[in-house]
């Protein structure tokens, strides 16, 4: 959190307060009623904690209707209120490991012990949901609000699956539980994209386009409160339970055994919970955490705690609405509001301009990032970003970092709206639109630009994977006038290198042994490396599968493409195409003259699931042997190895791992439980990613 500058006297304190009250209230409605927040969660936890310090400085400034002294917002009118039996609570937040380490110091001061049980549970950053059973059926549902009264929504969430309608075993004659409702990260992308696609269909209709949303959290709290039932229905959503509510009859002595007994009644309740002995061991696992949450395919904003002994939280009960047996460890923010310089503009390699942000660099979780993306100006106008603007911006992982939008609120007057140059910026071209993408582009064939982009994504990963041919070197290659096409490369030798500024015959000899390496790659590979509209891995390894040899993608047919299951009309016609232009077809020959001979092998045979994945298992597996995992593995197409290295895909930890995971960790391999390496064998790297328990 940036520090605040405190208050110096009273009245000071009083204005500050009064401010802070209204931007909070503000915040509060955008992201409780209207679903669409403007600042970062950790922005406006500032804003409390800021609040917060005022009050307990100056206690005689705080007022009934502080935001500090309730949660959320009252709920809009559409849904009939419901009032809540027991008012649904907040949690307070730790952000360093010393926030949590007094957290616990002040609990066990009150509890006379310092080594008591604690859970750890994901934060799911969803909305918080309250429902009610009777005779183990599900009666009632309801949205948090403002913790006091909630919307009634039972009619939305019987279409949930994992919302069990009626109950399993023994349970409670009238009951409540709690959790969290959200959108698989997967299911918020396709239902984005298929959102677009129906605004492409509307915009030829002359309709008002659907609006998307901005992140799961949003898709997930927009899609429970929609008046038709049926459109929740199509909404990809999953709660979670995380807590038994109120109950009639006795309740289990732990938290933990509480989950254990609504799982068993047939709740969801996240696999990943966890029980520790104290404190410290804790820690471990919320580091792991802060390295997996990329990884699943829920957002999760921190770690909640809980103490074990539902005894003691009795005994340590509440601060306001926060519980004192509880509390959020929250992750560093991924998201900060820096200024917005310019947006420059980017040619791609289909000549395609894309413009992109030049920010004040700002630190998210620990990388400084100066330049972020804004996709198209479609987006940029949707979004309203404009030159000068406030703006939030996001890293997720190794993803690029993207400006999720402005801050309306602190625009001054003196921003400029964004408007597409009317030339190249490479090479001066005027620039032409596509009237069906609505994107602008350089039809300029001999544009610079567009083949050092061409160059250097024919070398990179994935593709022909050529070592040393990066940005710089593919941009160094075309301006001497060595490399003017992908070809080219292949004419290279250490001589010509060596005229290169900083080129010595160390490089150049490296820079040439990948090059002669990337003839052998396989031919998915080679036909990603041709960068062919809308031809990306998925489409690149049918293709392959079908052609067979390089010179195949010139005899390809429509016709024979669309009968490929997974490839439809206008991929097809966008291959034909390419392959119909005379350059591109020179270009095939001369690739196959210069020795560009791709690796016959079929990329997947049927039912190879696993196909082009290396997996190496370590320790031992609880529901089958060593070997047997191993068999599985090669029936399903892939690779067993039996060390980990750059190449290897996943790494199956099983009882008693040795130091393959540490390695494994290093390299930054991606290691699997053996539950995720069972789904992985059900339903390839696919059904790895969606077992969220959706
Ligand atoms: S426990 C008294 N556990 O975080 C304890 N809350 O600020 C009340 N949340 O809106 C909550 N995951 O919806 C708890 N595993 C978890 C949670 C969780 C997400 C949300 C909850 C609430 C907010 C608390």
């Amino acid at each position: 959190m940036p520090e605040v500058a405190a208050p110096e006297t009273q009245y000071e304190a009083r204005l500050r307060s009064e401010e802070l009250r209204s931007i909070i209230n503000y915040h509060n409605r955008l992201y409780y009623q209207l679903d669409t927040p403007e600042v970062p969660d950790a922005v406006y936890d500032g804003f409390m904690s800021e609040l917060r310090a005022i009050e307990r400085q100056y206690p005689e400034l705080i007022t009934p209707d502080s935001p500090t002294q309730r949660t959320g917002a009252a709920p809009l009118t559409t849904f009939e209120t419901v009032e809540h039996r027991v008012p649904l609570l907040s949690l307070s937040n730790c952000f360093s490991e010393d926030e949590l380490a007094a957290w616990h110091r002040r609990a066990s001061e009150r509890l006379e012990n310092d080594s008591f049980a604690l859970t750890t549970e994901p934060k799911i950053d969803g909305l918080a949901i309250s429902l009610v059973y009777e005779r183990g059926r599900f009666v009632q549902g309801a949205t948090r609000g403002d913790g006091r009264n909630g919307e009634n929504v039972t009619e939305n969430l019987r279409s949930l699956g994992t919302i069990p309608k009626s109950l399993a075993g023994t349970f409670p004659p009238q009951f409540e539980v709690r959790g969290e409702v959200y959108m698989p990260k997967s299911g918020f992308e396709r239902m984005n994209l298929a959102i677009s696609e129906e605004n492409l269909e509307r915009e030829r209709a002359g309709r008002k386009p659907l609006p998307l949303y901005a992140n799961p959290r949003n898709a997930a709290a927009g899609s429970v409160r929609q008046k038709d039932p049926s459109v929740t229905a199509s909404r990809p959503l999953a709660m979670f339970i995380y807590q038994l509510g109120w109950c009639e009859g006795t309740r289990p002595e732990s938290h933990h055994e509480t989950l254990e007994w609504l799982r068993a009644m047939g709740f969801n309740v996240n696999p990943e919970t966890r029980l520790h002995a104290n404190l410290p061991e804790t820690h471990e696992r919320i580091a792991w955490w802060e390295r997996e949450r990329e990884r699943l395919d829920y957002d999760i904003d921190g770690v909640v705690l809980k103490i074990d002994a539902t005894r003691d939280w009795d005994r340590l009960g509440y601060v306001g609405r926060e519980p004192r047996w509880a509390t959020a460890f929250k992750f560093p923010p991924q998201q900060r509001t820096t200024k917005l310089r310019q947006i420059a503009v980017n040619v791609g390699r289909t000549g395609v301009l894309t413009p992109f942000a030049v920010l004040e660099p700002v630190v998210i979780s620990g990388a400084t990032i100066s330049m972020a993306t804004l996709h198209n100006e479609g987006d940029i106008r949707r979004k309203d970003i404009r030159e000068g603007d406030t703006v939030i911006v996001q890293r997720a992982g190794e993803v690029i970092p993207q400006v999720v939008g402005p801050v309306l609120s602190l625009r001054t007057g003196g921003e400029h709206e964004f408007a597409m140059p009317e030339e190249c910026p490479s090479c001066r071209t005027a620039v032409s639109r596509d009237p069906a993408e609505a994107a602008a582009y350089c039809p300029n064939p001999a544009c610079p630009a567009q083949a050092i982009r061409m160059i250097e994504h024919f070398a990179s990963r994935g593709a022909m994977d050529i070592e040393g041919l990066g940005e710089r070197m593919a941009y160094s290659l075309f301006q001497s006038g060595l490399v003017r096409d992908v070809a080219e490369i292949y004419d290279l030798t250490a001589e010509k290198l060596m005229t290169l500024p900083g080129i010595k015959e160390k490089g150049a000899d490296n820079l040439l042994r990948g090059i002669e390496a990337s003839k052998g790659r396989p031919l998915v590979n080679v036909l990603l490396a041709l960068g062919i509209r809308h031809v990306g891995w998925e489409t690149a390894r049918l293709v392959a599968d079908h052609i067979g040899t390089l010179e195949g993608i010139l005899q390809v047919t429509e016709e024979a493409l669309q009968e490929i299951e997974g490839i439809g009309p206008v991929v097809a016609a966008s291959i034909v195409a390419w392959a119909e232009r005379t350059q591109n077809q020179d270009l095939v020959r001369r690739l196959v003259a210069h020795g560009v001979n791709p690796a016959q092998e079929r990329t997947m045979a049927r039912g190879g699931l696993l196909e082009g994945l290396t997996i190496v298992i370590t320790g031992r597996l609880d529901t089958m042997s060593r070997n047997d995992a191993e068999d599985r593995i090669r029936e399903l197409g892939g690779k067993v190895g039996s060390s980990v290295t750059r190449g290897t895909s996943y790494l199956v930890v099983g009882a008693d791992a040795g130091s393959k995971a540490e390695k494994a960790e290093k390299l930054g391999t991606r290691l699997v439980t053996e539950d995720e390496f069972l789904r992985l064998i059900e339903g390839g790297a696919g059904g790895l990613e969606s077992a969220s328990g959706a």
